[in-house]
């Protein structure tokens, strides 16, 4: 049988022109969040298996990881999601971090997952998450920040909008006001996750299940939209005023598209208070791009004092679907800038030194070893992208002058050796 010439299924390769775009998408992701102060931490891929069960959410563990048990009999699973890791590293060196901090990371996470738009079982994250601050300012920020990065993608205000919501609300509501016991809380809660992935009537028939009669009143509040008519009605629930205070916050920070979601829950059951999700709103895109939350008990799980964390994860698949949906995707530049053509093997030592002091001058050079025709030999450093092309023969070693040629624009000037360096630099 032959060998698939595919990658791992739900994994992508990616050739110079992807890896560039996902460098781009790092790049701006890096360069967005250190203007807050957040500073770049990392882990291994690998974690115990126990990691992920104290939190995470069984859907997570039971059904979408890569688990084995290693040579000496340890549960190990391939990361997930980044949070656990995180909070496990905040916790080790609890002692003697400076809270608050400001922590990112970009890392690849695995998830055995159905592939599909938007989902595949390994894509890089962006996490950025605060440790040590209590109140809503942190929240704001985190949300603040997540705007400005849809912003830096070039994405304007109309296409995407942030739902936000809290868990102190939602548990109020399934605890409190329905009675419901915890299993059942838990239960419906995961319903009401899976909302936008079901039809109307499949929603409401599953709420039912649970909630009989009394489900077309519950739909009806959770489509609630207003949030200062529900803080009439429950003046003293801390999600509500947590979501007042969030919205006066987000207010302030003049961003114009946030909008209040009852049904917002997120799927982990580590969140306590806020949750939010970005969401594009293109017809052609229409879903998650993109979410996070408040967890405040994470760090305390590893027998530690309390620390609270806000942050989120931005996936590099769903921003690139974002970016292709609405023309934002940058046109590929190869990092090679010249293109030194020598006519015959002869010329492989003046090409070599050509190539050298222009490298030596901060320029990305390459000689072209084939001996193949200059014609052919130009084709490739076009078709490959690059601007310049030099040729290297008996004419130019003779006078000293070689062409300078421009690819892109087709222009071509007659330079002294001495001056290459200065022609390429000033254009
Ligand atoms: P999450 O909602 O599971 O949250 O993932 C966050 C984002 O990662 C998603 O909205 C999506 O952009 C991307 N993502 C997740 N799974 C996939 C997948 N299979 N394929 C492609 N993209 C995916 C978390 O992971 C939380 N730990 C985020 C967080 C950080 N909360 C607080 N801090």
């Amino acid at each position: 049988m032959e060998l698939s010439k595919e990658p791992y299924k739900g994994t992508r390769d990616f050739y110079p022109e992807d890896m560039y775009l996902q460098k781009y998408i790092f790049d701006t992701m890096r360069r967005v969040v250190e203007t807050y102060g957040y500073i770049e931490y990392g882990a291994s891929i690998l974690e115990e298996t126990a990691l992920y069960k104290a939190k995470s959410g069984e859907e997570i563990v039971n059904e979408q990881t890569y688990s084995f048990t290693d040579r000496g009999g340890r549960d190990v699973t391939i990361r997930p999601e980044m949070t656990p890791t995180v909070a496990r590293m905040v916790a080790r060196k609890r002692q003697e971090l400076a809270f608050p901090l400001r922590w990112y990371s970009i890392p690849n996470l695995f998830r055995y997952e159905r592939p599909q738009r938007g989902r595949l079982r390994e894509h890089w994250q962006l996490n950025v998450d605060v440790f040590g601050i209590a109140n809503i300012e942190a929240d704001a920020e985190i949300i603040f920040v997540s705007y400005q990065l849809m912003k830096a993608f070039g994405a304007k205000e109309e296409s995407f909008i942030i739902r936000i919501n809290n868990r102190k609300l939602i548990n109020f509501l399934l605890s409190d006001l329905l009675k419901l016991k915890p299993d059942e809380v838990y239960k419906l809660s995961k319903i009401i996750d899976r909302k936008d992935k079901l039809e109307a009537s499949e929603f409401q028939a599953q709420v039912a299940t649970m909630l009989a009669d009394r489900t077309e009143a519950f739909i009806k509040l959770l489509n609630t939209k207003d949030l200062t008519e529900l803080a009439s009605l429950i003046p003293s629930n801390n999600g509500v005023k947590e979501l007042l205070e969030l919205s006066e916050l987000l207010k302030a920070r003049q961003i114009p598209n946030v909008v209040f979601d009852l049904s917002l829950m997120r799927g982990f059951d580590y969140y306590t208070g806020t949750v939010f999700e970005v969401f594009d709103t293109s017809a052609l895109n229409n879903r998650s791009l993109f979410g996070g939350g408040r967890y405040d008990d994470l760090v305390g799980l590893f027998g530690e004092e309390k620390v609270g964390g806000v942050g989120f994860g931005m996936g590099d698949v769903t921003i690139k679907d974002f970016m292709e949906t609405y023309g934002l995707i940058p046109k590929y530049k190869t990092t090679t800038q010249v293109y030194i053509c020598p006519i015959n093997a002869e010329y492989f030592q003046k090409a070599d030194e050509l190539a050298q002091s222009l490298r030596e001058n901060g320029i990305n050079v390459v000689v072209d070893y084939t001996e193949r025709k200059l014609a052919s030999q130009i084709k490739t450093a076009d078709k490959q992208g690059l601007a310049y092309i030099i040729c290297v023969g008996d004419e130019e070693v003779e006078t000293g002058k070689y062409k300078l040629k421009n690819l892109h624009t087709h222009e071509q000037v007659e330079v002294l050796e001495t001056e290459l360096l200065a022609t390429i630099k000033s254009s």
